[in-house]
Order: C-alpha cells, then sequence, then structure tokens
C-alpha cells in the first residue's frame, strides 16, 4: 500500500514567526493518521527540524544541487539539507522548471543525489494549460515523469507529484475525472518500469484546500497531496490532514 502523506510546500514564504504555525499544527496533529511534512524556506529547516525533532511532523527542502558540494553561490547540497535535519526535497517543481529552466535531466541529476545522500525525492511533473489543451498531457505528464525519476527508485525514496501547471495557485482545480486519468497514467508507468509501481506514492497538487480535499482524496491513486497556500496557515492544513486521514485510499 503506498504511504498517504500531506505535504506542505511554503515556497518563498515565512521567516522565524511563521513557526508559531508548527507549534498549532504539532497540537491539532499530535499523532496523525498519515505522513505529514513541511517543506519551508532554506532559512527554516534546521529550526524547523529541532522543533518537530521527535514528533511526527517531517521536515523538507524545495530544491537542492546534484553535485556533492563546490563553486555554486547560492545553492543547497542534498547532504547539507539532511545535515539540516530535512528527510524529504521537493524536485523540479513547475516553478523552478520556468523560473529556472530545470529540465527534466536537470531533475534527475538532483533526485539521484538526493536519493544518495538519503532524502526522499518528491518528483513534481505537470503539463501546462497549452499542453492540456492541444492534447498533449499524458505525453507531457508521462515524458517527465519517465526522464526525471532515477532507475534505481523504489517506493521509499521518490514520491510523485502530479501538479497541472495551470491549477497552480490559480483556485483551478482539475476535475477529478482528469485527476483519476493522469494518477492511473502514472501508476501504469510506474508499475510498468518498476517492480513496486503500486507502492509509489502519487500525489496531487494544484489549489487543494480542506473544502475541495476530501473529494480529491477519494480518486483511486491518489495518495495525499503536495499544497502550496493552504498549507501557509496550520487551521488550513489541518482540514487537509484530516481528509486525508479519513479518505479509505
Ligand atoms: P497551491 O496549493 O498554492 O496551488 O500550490 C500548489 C503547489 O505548487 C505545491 O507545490
Amino acid at each position: 500500500m503506498p504511504a498517504k502523506l500531506a505535504a506542505g510546500n511554503w515556497k518563498m514564504n515565512g521567516t522565524g514567526a511563521a513557526l508559531t504555525e508548527i507549534e498549532a499544527l504539532q497540537s491539532s496533529h499530535p499523532a496523525p493518521g498519515c505522513d505529514v511534512l513541511i517543506c519551508p524556506p532554506a532559512t527554516l529547516i534546521a529550526r524547523m527540524a529541532d522543533m518537530t525533532s521527535g514528533s511526527a511532523i517531517a521536515v523538507g527542502g524545495q530544491d537542492c544541487h546534484a553535485a556533492a558540494g563546490g563553486a555554486h553561490t547560492g545553492d543547497i547540497a542534498a547532504t547539507m539539507l539532511t545535515d539540516a535535519g530535512a528527510s524529504h526535497v521537493i524536485l523540479g517543481h513547475s516553478e523552478r522548471r520556468a523560473d529556472h529552466g530545470e529540465s527534466s535531466a536537470d531533475v534527475l541529476a538532483k533526485a539521484v543525489a538526493a536519493t544518495e545522500a538519503g532524502l526522499v525525492a518528491i518528483i513534481c511533473i505537470g503539463e501546462t494549460l497549452e499542453e492540456r489543451e492541444a492534447g498533449r498531457t499524458l505525453e507531457v505528464v508521462l515524458g517527465q515523469l519517465e526522464a526525471s525519476t532515477p532507475d534505481a527508485s523504489s517506493a521509499e525514496t521518490v514520491v510523485i507529484a502530479y501538479e497541472p501547471v495551470w491549477a497552480i495557485g490559480t483556485g483551478k482545480v482539475a476535475t477529478l475525472e482528469q485527476i483519476a486519468e493522469v494518477h492511473a497514467a502514472i501508476r501504469d508507468a510506474l508499475a510498468g518500469r518498476f517492480g513496486d509501481g503500486g507502492d509509489f506514492s502519487i500525489l496531487y497538487g494544484g489549489s487543494v484546500k480542506p473544502s475541495n480535499a476530501a473529494e480529491i482524496f477519494g480518486v483511486a491513486n491518489v495518495d495525499g497531496a503536495l499544497v502550496g497556500g493552504a498549507s501557509l496557515k496550520a487551521a488550513d492544513f489541518s482540514g487537509i490532514i484530516t481528509a486525508l486521514e479519513a479518505s479509505g485510499g
């Protein structure tokens, strides 16, 4: 069975004051019935990891460099994330693919570095509106999946996040049919390539909120969510965790 994961991506939001949201989350979900992860800005990882050590909340990075170290100003190596207390790292988010020109080959190299460092790599894939309207959704998503995922991937080291680019931060959620179609195709592709395809966690991301989480988690092959805006406030993220705990999946 895939692990259920509620993952928050804080993106470039939050200073030390935002750590009170983590305290609130620890109070509302001292023993969550699913895996819970927050990926804050890099500046907060160590402090958040200290706060959450021994609790059920895991902490992750939002990117890492493919190299082990060296002259890469502003970048962070995978081993630096583990050293700071991170257990996961988001890779290939569409904002990084768009803003930093990251290709699937770049994401693959980062994923290899991350998994070798002992991090779980959350590999993001998703089509643009233009690609969807051109009928290319599955071709794009499965192409990114194939090219971004290491050959040595397993359900223990890699999580896939399907995030339609047009649904991120827009309030537009993919329909349940659209989510079902893409998640089933991802599951089939993983099963075809890796023996344990059925065990990989496949997350949906894109305008997930407490009000729509339950129906999304009811879709086959949806094992959790990668949440942006609604992960910033404990009250909102808590509602999403509760929906995931309650889901049959
Ligand atoms: P929103 O939940 O704000 O749409 O962001 C989704 C996302 O990009 C998570 O990685």
